[in-house]
């Protein structure tokens, strides 16, 4: 059977580091109160010149180069994003020019946090299914674009950042085993951007309403999260015959340390082999999972043969798995 194998990966964050501190200067909230919550120390946030693709494409241009794969080769670009430089061109499609993939078709896959997930479970499909050969998937995200830096609830979590990996088609027993991807459009209000889109175009009013950046009802998408992380990872596991035993390592999206313990308190896996790095980065959205790889990968916590599992939930909701031998 053909699989999807992860030949190379990428990350980039941008240099500028918000601290705990400086959010203390903005809203009312303490360093104390963000750790014991979040777990979150820092975050990046991308500067005025620096948009969704230009992180996106630092990471791909990493991922190529470990993984020896030149431009021309890749055969589709698939973006998960909420914060896509525009609203067309894609994201991907601007990655795809300035990458130089003339022969790929590129896509930005909408799915909030879960665009990791998401873009890989696609990308595997076109791969297993023999259309395509080589796929680059990427989440990137700039999310403090769209963060009220006013609202405690949100500016304390949310950064940008971008991840990609490069997926090749192989015969072996490496790769890419299974992914589930899951939606419940019920919650979409706990987590949501109002305008921009055709509900309620840019206007005066929109602007004035704040409805342009992202509003969440923290501690009721907090309890949802914690269920549907722990649902899909058990289920995917389950459905592949594999105990959380078997696991060398759990990647989890990196939204807050409190969902990603709960998660790994029910799957019965030890911290020890769990990739957290939301510390240093809050939440980056899509990037996430990509991000936490690339750190997993550079610290020598994945070897061939390793079982690998990953799992991400965002607005929507969206939520999903992935399910990986190294
Ligand atoms: O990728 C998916 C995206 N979203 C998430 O993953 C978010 C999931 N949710 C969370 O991470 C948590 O719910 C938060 C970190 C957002 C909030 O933590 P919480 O433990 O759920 O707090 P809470 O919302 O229940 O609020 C408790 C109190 C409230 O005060 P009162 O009403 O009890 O007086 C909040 O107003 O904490 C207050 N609060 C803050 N205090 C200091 C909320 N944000 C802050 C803050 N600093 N930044």
């Amino acid at each position: 059977m053909t699989r999807a194998r992860i030949i190379g990966v990428g990350a980039y964050a941008p240099k500028r580091i918000l601290t705990n501190e400086e959010l203390e200067r903005m809203v009312e909230t303490s360093d104390e109160w963000i750790v014991q919550r979040t777990g979150i120390r820092e975050r990046r946030i991308a500067d005025e010149s620096e948009a969704t693709s230009d992180l996106a494409l630092k990471a791909a241009q990493q991922a190529l180069e470990r993984a020896g794969v030149e431009p021309g080769e890749i055969d589709l670009i698939v973006v998960g994003t909420t914060t896509g430089d525009m609203a067309f061109p894609t994201t991907a499609n601007i990655v795809q020019h300035q990458l130089g993939c003339r022969n790929a078709g590129s896509m930005d896959l909408y799915a909030a946090c879960s665009g990791s997930i998401y873009s890989l479970s696609v990308g595997s499909q076109y791969i297993e299914s023999g259309k395509y050969r080589t796929v680059l998937c990427i989440g990137a995200e700039c999310l403090s674009r769209i963060v009220d830096y006013t609202d405690r609830g949100t500016c304390i979590l949310l950064a940008d950042a971008a991840g990609a990996a490069v997926l090749r088609a192989s015969d072996g027993e490496a790769g890419i085993l299974d992914t589930d991807l899951y939606s419940d459009g019920r919650y979409g209000e706990l987590l949501i951007q109002p305008a921009g889109g055709s509900r309620y175009p840019a206007t005066h009013e929109t602007v004035d309403k704040r409805m342009h950046f992202c509003r969440m009802k923290g501690n009721e998408v907090f309890k949802v999260a914690v269920r549907m992380f722990g649902d899909c990872a058990e289920r995917i596991l389950s459905r592949n015959g594999i105990t959380a035993d078997d696991l060398a390592l759990f990647i989890p999206h990196q939204a807050n340390l409190r969902i990603i313990e709960a998660a790994v308190k029910r799957l019965k896996v030890s911290m020890d082999r769990v990739i957290v790095n939301v510390d240093r980065y809050g939440n980056t959205g899509a990037a996430s999972v990509y991000v936490a790889l690339e750190e997993a990968l550079a610290l020598g916590r994945i070897k061939p043969g390793d079982l690998v599992l990953m799992a991400a939930f965002g607005g929507g909701f969206t939520w999903g798995a992935a399910l990986l031998r190294w």
